[in-house]
């Protein structure tokens, strides 16, 4: 039976009327209203983990805040008993003008994490955002409803972000990105890695080992989340999430870890199913029908982004060309791939934007990635050749993975230079992972496959993150990168370079 807490109204508004209050003091009590339960009392300091919002519609978006007053402990050192958590979302940051306000449980099964899915919002509208339990009051997170659809906007800012191992230093990136004013973030995978990091790691995972259980995962994603800038990005704007392999296991693939043949302590799909659950117990997400994980999230009659799952159905990575050129393989399954393509032709909007997660231009033949659709290639392929019908409006492909920036043109076939170009790809660097660059090592080796590769027209290994602005003539996508990440201290972000995209042009047009 679902517990319920009603709350009475009179004590809602007085905690309404508290002016933002970051964390409460730790090791304080409060006391939590439980309706015709006794009152009971919670431990202090429980907003450790900020507040986060994502996956925004044209009247509601996901809100999210977990309860862990001790985070980096098994059980957050919440008490092993649900807890009632009010919110309210506003159109100020004081709050003097309240929208909509409820109450949530969050329950132990749950690691305490809470998920509200607001609805009757307005259509591109600023929203703030807070949940309060007993006298202590979270963060203020700002968020952002999209656009109507068949209406606007003029215009749409976004960034692109990916691969934050923590092990490999700060996320200084993010400060700009607060600044940014975007509508959204896409988050292209490798949130938490599960790796042990190497002898230059700059900061430690908590936790001797690879992560296998739902209590390692959860800890994994707590210890991300009190890094501030990752916190503050998650507060400033709504994120919109999508897996990749480091999130589970490095490499996997559906059933599969990387290598089959070592035998872990945990069975594959066990470790598969915990990493998944404390991700999306941890993530603003709205997952789909029977939990999936692909979705589609409309802006006006200006974008739509197709978000890909691309490691929960694929098939086994191949070991040579020939098995990669399998026509049965796939890199997202039938279902996925039908719906991607019926969405892509359907969307009716300016630009369609794919949020994936692995490289979709062919890499030079000297340094080919199987795990990448390098290794899907027939169905790459299908897919590409399917955009050079002219069916789908301005398809572009937002990628993470390589920890290095590539921008490329899409053509269905790479080594046939009369092949079309159908679309444009962003492969943004990541946050952190990889650490500083090896600025000129990385030009030795990779200026050579860009002379040998017309599609591959700009890589760089800085790290940072992409800005991009989508009106209707066209989309601008801005590089912007850090001086370093070794030092959680201020650091300068910097435009290295910009790219555009023309509506009616497929492929990128311009780079500076
Ligand atoms: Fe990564």
């Amino acid at each position: 039976m679902p517990l319920s807490y009603p709350v009475p109204r009179r004590r809602f508004l007085a905690a309404g009327l508290l002016a933002p209050v970051l964390l409460s003091a730790d090791g304080r009590t409060s006391a939590v209203p439980t309706g015709q339960f006794r009152r009971r009392t919670v431990p202090g300091g429980m907003f450790t983990l900020g507040v986060a919002s994502g996956d925004p519609l044209p009247d509601g978006v996901v809100l999210w805040t977990r309860l862990a007053p001790r985070p980096l402990e098994p059980g957050g050192g919440m008490p092993d008993r649900p807890v009632a958590v009010r919110w309210e979302i506003a159109s100020d940051e004081r709050f003097r003008r309240s929208v909509r306000r409820g109450v949530v449980t969050a329950r132990p099964t749950a690691a305490h994490t809470v998920h509200v899915d607001v609805r009757g919002l307005r259509p591109a509208a600023t929203y703030h955002y807070r949940f309060v339990v007993g006298d202590q009051v979270s963060a203020v997170g700002r968020t952002r409803t999209a656009p109507e659809p068949g209406r606007g906007p003029a215009r749409l800012r976004f960034a692109t972000a990916s691969c934050q191992n923590w092990q490999d230093g700060f996320y200084t990136a993010y400060r700009s990105m607060v600044d940014d004013d975007v509508d959204f973030v896409a988050f292209l995978g490798d949130y938490i890695y599960e790796a042990v990091g190497g002898p230059t790691r700059l900061r430690d995972h908590i936790g001797a080992g690879q992560p296998y259980t739902l209590e390692d995962y959860r800890i994994r994603h707590a210890q991300y989340r009190t890094d501030p800038d990752l916190a503050a990005a998650h507060a400033a704007a709504p994120w919109i999430v999508s897996i990749d392999d480091h999130d589970v296991d490095d490499n996997w693939a559906g059933e599969w870890p990387a290598d089959p043949r070592v035998r872990e302590k945990v069975p594959f799909a066990a470790r598969k199913a915990a990493a998944i659950r404390a991700y999306t117990e941890h993530l603003p997400m709205r997952l789909g029908p029977g939990g999936r994980m692909y979705r589609r999230l409309g802006f006006g009659d200006l974008a739509t982004l197709h978000v890909l799952d691309t490691r929960s159905y694929r098939s086994m990575q191949p070991r040579s060309l020939r098995a990669a050129s399998r026509p049965a393989r796939t890199m997202t399954g039938r279902p996925q791939e039908s719906w991607l393509v019926r969405g892509l032709a359907g969307s009716g909007a300016r630009w369609n934007l794919i949020a994936n997660q692995v490289m979709m231009a062919a890499a030079d033949r000297g340094r080919r990635n199987f795990d990448s659709w390098d290794g899907y290639r027939a169905q790459r392929r299908r897919l590409l050749e399917f955009l050079g019908t002219g069916a789908v409006r301005n398809p572009v492909v937002l990628t993470g993975d390589q920890h290095a920036t590539w921008v490329s043109d899409l053509r269905p076939d790479f080594d046939a230079v009369d092949s079309p170009v159908v679309a444009a790809e962003f492969v943004g660097t990541s946050i952190t992972s990889g650490g500083d660059p090896d600025i000129a090592g990385f030009h030795r080796e990779h200026d050579p496959e860009l002379a040998r590769n017309p599609h591959l027209r700009y890589a760089d290994n800085r790290r940072g993150y992409l800005l991009g602005e989508a009106t209707r003539e066209e989309l601008t996508v801005r590089l912007r990168v850090v001086d370093t990440v070794r030092s959680p201290a201020p650091t300068t972000t910097r435009t290295a370079a910009t790219f555009q995209v023309a509506d009616g042009r497929p492929g990128v047009i311009g780079t500076d």
